[in-house]
């Protein structure tokens, strides 16, 4: 089972157990003051939106242009290390995976 390292909207780091084959938006919207994720992972709300850690970026699969596009009009977007948290999957390979929930726009 690999473990993800979530820092909170409180600024709270957490190791959370996740389940492989789903998304990590769905691993850790239930966590406090974590991600909002309005549209379920339809890819249109935006209200995943994550920073992935710098040493973890490129083992990520692309940002397809839909998700750059939504990203980009969010106020906290970083071209770098921002992602949809909903857009990824959770495999074993992600074990250890270092991430931030971003602030909301809202
Ligand atoms: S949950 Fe809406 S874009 Fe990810």
């Amino acid at each position: 089972m690999p473990t993800l390292v979530v820092k909170n909207r409180q600024g709270t780091e957490m190791r959370v157990d996740a389940q492989s084959g789903i998304s990590i938006m769905e691993n850790i919207r239930d966590l406090d003051a974590s991600v909002d994720a309005i549209c379920g992972g339809l890819c249109s709300c935006a209200t995943c939106h994550v920073f992935i850690a710098p040493d973890w970026r490129e083992r990520l699969p692309s940002r397809s242009a839909e998700e750059t596009m939504l990203l980009e009009n969010s106020g906290s977007f970083d071209p770098e290390g921002s992602r949809l948290s909903c857009q990824i999957l959770v495999t074993e390979a992600l074990d250890g995976l270092s991430l931030e929930v971003a602030p909301s726009d809202f």
